[in-house]
């Protein structure tokens, strides 16, 4: 994706425009021909259970864990300054319109093998109908993902498709609360036992903790915070498996898309 010469520190950033559908100051921009998601911590919306200005710093926390899973979940994101300040700035990558990792489908035509059932309930028009996800290795590791971040917002429209098969996460801002947040669509693998791969993936995490990723995280998140993760982490370790939702938080994000 990007060129040698992209200097991605430090190159110009141009807008190019707001993304309209973002509820917070959301713009897509590019530095040096390179097309990335800018998001000024000005623009950031306050919310009553997050500090407020530091949702950036969230999202290039959850990067940083996402490279350490070696799972490529979430595009490049990094801290950066552009013409409306400091924020946070991520590569941007093109979807595939013909594919959806997750969709609502009526309640009889659920299809067989490939996918996995989340509920089923009422549509608007009182259809019966089911939100369903795909059953894909790379969509197991972003759950996973979910679960140690305790993300808080995992839409379907926060899961890119890319032509190739490859699905990304994005919008990261709500993660490593310190208490029990997550909320999220991909509840599909609920109770199954975790793969090899997947609590290596964890085990890689955790014992980064202690050393490089620990204290670039440590710059990103408060102490208490970095406590928690850890601590999510040795409970998906202990139970290996997925969890089920728990607490009085709603478990499902809303809108769902
Ligand atoms: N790196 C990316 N590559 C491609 N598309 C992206 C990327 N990041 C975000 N998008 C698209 O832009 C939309 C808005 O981005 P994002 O959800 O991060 O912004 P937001 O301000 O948090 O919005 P909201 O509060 O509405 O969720 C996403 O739903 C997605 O469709
Ligand atoms: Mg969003």
């Amino acid at each position: 994706m990007t060129t040698p010469s992209a200097d991605l520190e430090h190159g110009d950033l141009e807008l190019i425009g707001r993304i309209e559908v973002a509820s917070n100051e959301t713009f897509l921009a590019s530095i040096d021909g390179i097309r990335v998601v800018y998001k000024p911590s000005e623009g950031e919306r306050p919310l009553w259970d997050f500090p407020d200005g530091d949702l950036a710093n969230r999202e290039v926390a959850a990067y940083l864990v996402s490279q350490a899973l070696g799972w490529n979940i979430v595009p490049r994101t990094w801290l950066r300054d552009g013409p409306l300040g400091p924020g946070m700035v991520q590569v941007w990558h093109d979807v595939d319109a013909e594919q959806d990792a997750v969709d609502v489908v009526p309640a009889d035509a659920i299809p067989h093998g490939g996918w996995r059932l989340v509920f089923e309930g009422i549509d608007e028009r009182e259809r019966p109908v089911a939100l369903i996800h795909e059953d894909s290795a790379v969509l197991r590791r972003m759950a996973v993902f979910d679960v140690i971040v305790n993300n808080a917002d995992r839409k379907a429209g926060h899961i890119l498709a890319m032509p190739d098969g490859h699905r990304f996460g994005v919008d990261h801002g709500l993660t490593f609360h310190v208490e029990h947040k997550l909320r999220t669509v991909l509840w599909g693998w609920e109770g199954d036992g975790l793969e090899a791969d997947e609590l290596d993936g964890i085990r890689r995490v955790r014992s980064g903790i202690a050393g490089d990723l620990g204290a670039a995280l440590a710059a990103l998140l408060s102490s208490d915070e970095l406590d928690a993760f850890a601590a999510r982490c040795d409970r998906m370790l202990a139970r290996g498996r997925f969890p089920g939702p728990s607490g009085d938080m709603p478990a499902m994000p809303w809108p769902l898309f």
